[in-house]
């Protein structure tokens, strides 16, 4: 083969492979059959709707299966890590780290699903021990001076249910490795809940104002009642900085915002100094912060309920 013959075969192959790339990176890109990610995200979001509904429900009966169907989300979580995510082996070869810290991501997972297994069995022994209760709960849909009322118990629970969802999620979308078929697809699910957030807390907003919230448990001691009016205030402002951190992120990535079947695009253009500041706040900063006051909240409302024996604590949001 003549010199000129084989520049020839090297240049059609080399376009082939580029081609084939293109077309790779197409499909990689592209959204699944029937959009099936986005309903995927509906579900998610339907589902945590109608527990933080059944949780709250006048119906004794009702709400023993909101406790069941809370329990199932948490197994489910767990169940997404040890049966679908380990066997990935992406724990062990993920994306590229960024920064040092991103090697914490697999034990961040590990503890993430231990809390979602432990949190499904607790719900399973609440759901049973509820299943002996009669009372049904009157309850109106405006907040009362002593506890929340019913708009703001469902918006609590289905915000608490979607925003813990969305850290497993986020974490492993980091880690899958690029040119991963189905990347795409955890990002679409993760944008669209992280936006519903947005809205849902953005409509909270609107409803504290027309409906005042309830002054803090008179059982809490001066100091707790300053930490919980911190956590609280912290939790508002963190539901809307991570959303919007995301979008931001994104926006600068030269990525687009996915919203079900819609897609945002970016609202200005690529700035790899506007990816690097609004990442660190999205995927380092706000998440360890985060961790901190979410896991203050948390505890000190089960310190309260478990430990202090405040049996009206958990009932002003939950019964
Ligand atoms: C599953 C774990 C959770 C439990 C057990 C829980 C429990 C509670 C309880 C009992 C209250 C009422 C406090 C009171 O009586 O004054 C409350 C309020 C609140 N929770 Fe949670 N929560 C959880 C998750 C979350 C999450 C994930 C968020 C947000 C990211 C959140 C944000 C808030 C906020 C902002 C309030 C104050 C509501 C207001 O006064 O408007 N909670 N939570
Ligand atoms: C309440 C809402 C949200 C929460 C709690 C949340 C939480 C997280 C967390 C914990 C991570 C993992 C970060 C890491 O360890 O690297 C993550 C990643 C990510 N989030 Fe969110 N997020 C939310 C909303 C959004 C929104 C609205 C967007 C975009 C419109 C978004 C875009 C992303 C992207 C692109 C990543 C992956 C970054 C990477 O590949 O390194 N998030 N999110």
């Amino acid at each position: 083969m003549g010199v000129l013959q084989r520049v020839l075969l090297a240049l059609v192959s080399l376009a082939i492979c580029q081609s084939a790339a293109a077309v790779e990176a197409l499909q990689i890109s592209e959204r699944q059959p029937g959009n099936s990610e986005s309903w995927v995200a509906l579900s998610i979001v339907l589902a945590s709707g109608l527990t933080a509904w059944f949780l709250n429900h006048n119906a004794p009966r009702v709400r023993v299966f909101g406790s069941i169907l809370a329990a199932f989300g948490c197994l489910s979580i767990a169940a997404w890590f040890l049966l679908y995510v380990l066997g990935t082996g992406f724990l062990e070869n993920p994306k590229p780290n960024q920064t040092p810290l991103d090697s914490a991501k697999p034990v961040l997972l590990w503890i993430q699903a231990i809390i979602s297994l432990l949190a499904g069995v607790a719900l399973l022994s609440v759901a049973f021990k509820q299943s002996k209760a009669t009372d049904n709960l009157a309850l109106g849909a405006a907040n009362e001076a002593d506890r929340y009322g019913r708009v703001s118990r469902v918006l609590h629970w289905t915000t608490a249910l979607l925003f813990l969802a969305l850290i497993p999620m986020g974490i492993f979308a980091s880690i899958i490795p690029e040119g991963t078929a189905y990347r795409l697809e955890y990002y679409v699910v993760h944008k669209t809940i992280g936006v519903i957030v947005l809205a849902l807390v953005v409509f909270r907003l609107f409803w504290n104002r027309k409906s005042p919230r309830p002054a803090l448990d008179a059982s809490l001691s001066a100091r707790e009642r300053k930490l919980a009016h911190a956590a609280h205030i912290s939790l508002y402002a963190m539901m809307i900085l991570i959303p919007v951190s995301g979008f931001v992120m994104t926006s600068f990535h030269g990525a687009p915002t996915f919203f079900f079947a819609w897609e945002l695009e970016p609202l200005w253009g690529f700035s790899k100094t506007g990816t690097i500041v609004w990442g660190m706040m999205h995927k380092y900063l706000l998440p360890y912060l985060l961790y901190i006051v979410l896991g203050a909240h948390i505890l000190g409302a089960l310190k309260h309920q478990l430990i202090d024996k405040h049996k009206s604590a958990f009932k002003r949001m939950v019964s």
